[in-house]
């Protein structure tokens, strides 16, 4: 793509655009300001290089607000947001301006996927278009997974994927906030719980716990952490919160997701809870 601007962009502008991400047939490039006047130039210079991608879009605004939707403009190619992604054998329908959606997050949908053991019962408190659940659902081992979100529009692509991957024996999309949910209809059944939100994962810890079985289970804690020390706080936290509640937080494993910002990590701890009653 750089040979094909050259003649359109200056060797700095060049440098400026970053790796890009693409979702199914949709690229997402994240231009600075300065080179709004040059979007469909480079657009156009994205779709002639990467011949599988139908639309360019350009993200205006970080992942932000209680759904984490990001504001994104087509700059090249056809008028749309919404796209099927494949992922580890599954197909997953997504509108990229009305719902989350990270393809970086794959290595880490496998990984939580395998882990799963025959018959489990699993929690997704955060489970946005069923990304998580579903894989883990395709890997054939959960006996159900109940998965929740609080964006309608994540519960509705939830739904359809379900019905895509034909795993609606196993995978049920619940619409509401975790809290709620899990105090109304969840307390006590999950041997595994999914928190694939570190911006709520503190607050949203005393959820877990209660949705494990009263002995116990694993829970999947997603956090950022800092250098020099970056699973300490976060390891200092559940083991805290999680003997308030009686439970022993036991660390199964420690392990840097991607770099989030200089020097701070998406992480993810896998934690065993035992009753310690
Ligand atoms: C980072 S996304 C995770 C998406 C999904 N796990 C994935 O990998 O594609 C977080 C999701 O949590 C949902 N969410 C935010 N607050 C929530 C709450 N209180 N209860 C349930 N879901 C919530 C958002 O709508 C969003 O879809």
């Amino acid at each position: 793509m750089r040979t094909r601007l050259r003649g359109y962009l200056s060797e700095d502008e060049l440098r400026l655009i970053r790796a890009f991400d693409v979702v199914g047939d949709i690229a997402i490039v994240k231009l600075p300001e300065h080179l709004l006047p040059k979007k469909h130039i480079i657009g156009k210079a994205l779709m002639e290089v990467q011949k599988n991608v139908r639309v360019v879009l350009n993200q205006l605004s970080p992942v932000k607000g209680e759904f984490r939707t990001r504001e994104l403009e087509v700059i090249a190619g056809e008028n749309r947001t919404e796209t099927i992604y494949r992922e580890s054998g599954c197909a997953f329908k997504v509108d990229l301006a009305k719902v989350y959606f990270s393809p970086r997050l794959a290595t880490e949908r496998l990984r939580i996927a395998k882990m799963v053991k025959p018959g489990e019962t699993v929690v997704n408190l955060f489970a946005g278009v069923g990304s998580y659940s579903i894989i883990i659902a395709k890997q054939g081992k959960a006996a159900l997974i109940y998965s929740i979100d609080i964006n309608p529009h994540a519960f509705e692509y939830m739904q359809t994927n379900i019905r895509i991957n034909k795993v609606g024996d196993r995978v049920i999309a619940i619409l509401g906030d975790a809290r709620e949910v899990v105090e109304r209809e969840l307390a006590g059944k999950a041997d595994r719980v999914l928190m694939p939100l570190p911006e709520l994962s503190h607050n949203f810890f005393d959820v877990a716990l209660k949705a494990l079985k009263p002995t116990g289970g694993i829970i999947h804690f997603y956090d950022y952490g800092e250098e020099p020390d970056i699973f300490g706080p976060s390891i200092d936290f559940v083991k805290t919160e999680a003997s308030k509640k009686r439970f022993e937080a036991k660390m199964l494993g420690a392990r840097k997701i991607r770099s989030y910002a200089t020097r701070c990590y998406h992480i993810a701890l896998d934690l065993e809870l035992k009753s310690a009653e």
